[in-house]
């Protein structure tokens, strides 16, 4: 098979898993994998911003596990990769060599952010060219900051996402993106119109609705509850990604940053 066409197979695959066989992976595989991510993702000034933090003590996964809100396939898999901003060693560096302090400031944190985000977008793939699965945590930026104390980070370095990864023990079906036409734009943006909008979100949010519908009793009872009948709204809501919660996270995540120099 050519390399567009596996690469084009192992995109199309892709789904994140959250239920885990308790089987571990073999013995170097997540090292020769990340070695290979780090190579094959470009790295601003090819600086190498990050660190990655291992974790498959079950004793500390239950710790991580607390951490990412109770997500239950953070202590099943067998393995956690927290990879993180860090500025830290290369600051340590410049010091030894008598070069001139520097990236401790927000430009240095929104780019050893991004590389992290990006190695950790390659890691996945190689990990799913294994035949392994792996789900994002996003709880990771709400817990930053006891993330970064329970994994004994320095200054200048905190968690930006996290990796649970292992073999899956479960199938889902592809989930929906939303079309083309709504996100690639030709030569210059194109606002869309409300028309737009309709069309091109009619898909994913009947989709969408359906499959939190269908996920649980619980769930179509909360919707109930919220007074929620529609995907958007649901997004919104209490029981999603409530603005007034974003609005504390986003102040403690600000107060975080210059705590622990990432703010001049
Ligand atoms: C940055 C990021 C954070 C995420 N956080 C979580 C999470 O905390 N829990 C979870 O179950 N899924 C999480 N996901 C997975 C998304 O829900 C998932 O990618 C999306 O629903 C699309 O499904 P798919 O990956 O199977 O295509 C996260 C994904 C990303 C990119």
């Amino acid at each position: 098979m050519d390399r567009a066409q596996a690469f084009h197979e192992l995109l199309n695959d892709h789904r994140s898993i959250r239920s885990y066989r308790d089987d571990p992976l073999p013995d170097g595989l997540a090292d020769r994998v990340l070695e290979d991510a780090l190579h094959g993702t470009s790295s601003s000034g090819n600086l190498n911003l990050v660190s990655v933090v291992k974790t498959q003590d079950r004793a500390r996964k239950a710790r991580l596990c607390e951490l990412h809100y109770d997500q239950p396939m953070v202590l099943q898999a067998p393995l956690l990769l927290t990879f993180c901003a860090d500025t830290f060693r290369t600051r340590e560096w410049l010091a030894l060599r008598h070069a001139r302090p520097g990236f401790a400031d927000f430009v240095s944190w929104h780019t050893a952010a991004f590389d992290a985000m990006i190695l950790a977008q390659t890691t996945a793939l190689g990990l799913q060219s294994h035949g392994l699965g792996i789900c994002y945590m996003g709880t990771t930026v709400f817990s930053m900051r006891a993330i970064a104390d329970y994994l004994e980070m320095p200054p200048n370095c905190l968690p930006v996402t996290t990796l649970v990864v292992g073999w899956p023990s479960e199938a889902p079906a592809q989930r929906d993106r939303l079309p083309p036409a709504a996100w690639i734009h030709d030569e210059r943006y194109r606002r869309p119109t409300a028309a737009h909008i309709e069309a091109r979100f009619a898909q994913r949010e009947e989709r969408g609705r359906k499959r939190y519908m269908e996920s649980s009793p619980e769930m179509a009872r909360l919707w109930q509850e919220h007074g929620i009948s529609s995907l958007a709204q649901y997004y919104t809501s209490k029981i999603k990604y409530d603005p007034d919660q974003f609005e504390v996270f986003s102040a403690d995540l600000l107060a975080l940053l210059r705590e622990r120099g990432f703010l001049g």
